[in-house]
């Protein structure tokens, strides 16, 4: 019988093509860098910025559900839908390589049970491309995040001001109740999240949180000690004429946009452009 030759390359080990998963940070990597520099985090909604964001350096973006207020034009959050979350998230990955994408779930997509919070989950990996997702909530959403983290996928927890709920506590005041800010961020971690928002919660208690947990904190408007700082985008930017108070504004790009449209349109009804 004829015998095959063992050639050097079939004793090579086996290497998996490497799929977006892993060509992209893990969100292990991104919680290996707790106790280093504090980590930046930008929101982004399409293909352009995803892209200006990881040129920048920003290798961790979240497709926040502020898309309603920001892009689609809502006052509030709860209107958004999968769908939304699900074709933001996808452009935001397209035009991104390497960073680790957080989607958001949107209000409705894991409040009924664990089952339609995991199956949600799944469609923002499967169709949006995400790399984890994030919702909102402490000890309440606990089961949620087990649940989603046991079904494989990496999940960020959101305390403080939570936008979805705002309306039935104290509205958009800074959340200062440190036993039930510690309650809730200890069952996050112990559900099996990787990493917590903090919003607007008390400076001290931000760091009290950032000491004992051993998940990553993501500050927004909660002082400087979190392991993370993340900002939407728009605020950033200066697209808005306002912004929240913690905002710090590094552009101003909703003057220069007028400024250039108007440019342009002058141009146009002078007859300068085009030129010939
Ligand atoms: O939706 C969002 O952009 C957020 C950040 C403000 C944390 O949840």
């Amino acid at each position: 019988m004829a015998q095959t030759k063992l050639v050097k390359e079939d004793a090579r080990p086996y290497e998996p093509a490497k799929g977006p998963a892993l060509r992209r940070v893990t969100a292990g990597a991104i919680k290996r860098r707790k106790g280093t520099a504090t980590i930046p985090m930008i929101t982004a909604y399409d293909a352009p910025f995803g892209r200006y964001a990881e040129e920048a350096g920003i290798d961790w973006i979240l497709v926040g559900d502020s898309l309603g207020n920001v892009v689609l034009g809502f006052d509030e959050t709860t209107p958004v839908t999968m769908d939304d979350i699900v074709h933001h998230t996808a452009a935001v990955v397209r035009g991104t390589s390497r960073a680790h994408i957080v989607a958001d779930m949107p209000f409705g997509s894991y409040q009924v049970s664990d089952e339609e919070a995991v199956r949600n989950a799944i469609r923002l990996v499967k169709e949006g491309g995400a790399t984890s997702v994030k919702l909102e909530g402490g000890s309440d959403v606990a089961a949620r995040i087990r649940a989603i983290w046991r079904a494989g996928i990496p999940v960020v927890g959101h305390i403080g001001i939570t936008p979805q709920t705002a309306g039935l506590g104290p509205g958009y005041r800074m959340r200062t109740h440190r036993e039930r800010l510690l309650e809730d961020a200890l069952a996050v971690e112990e559900a099996g999240a990787y990493a917590i928002v903090l919003e607007v919660v008390d400076f001290e208690i931000a760091r009290e949180l950032t000491q004992r947990l051993s998940i990553l904190t993501i500050g927004i408007g909660s002082g400087s000690h979190c392991d993370s700082q993340v900002l939407v985008l728009h605020d950033v930017l200066g697209m808005y004429p306002h912004s929240p108070p913690f905002v710090k504004r590094f552009a101003e790009i909703g003057i220069a946009t007028t400024n250039a449209l108007r440019e342009y349109a002058a141009a146009v009804k002078e007859g300068t452009f085009p030129s010939t």
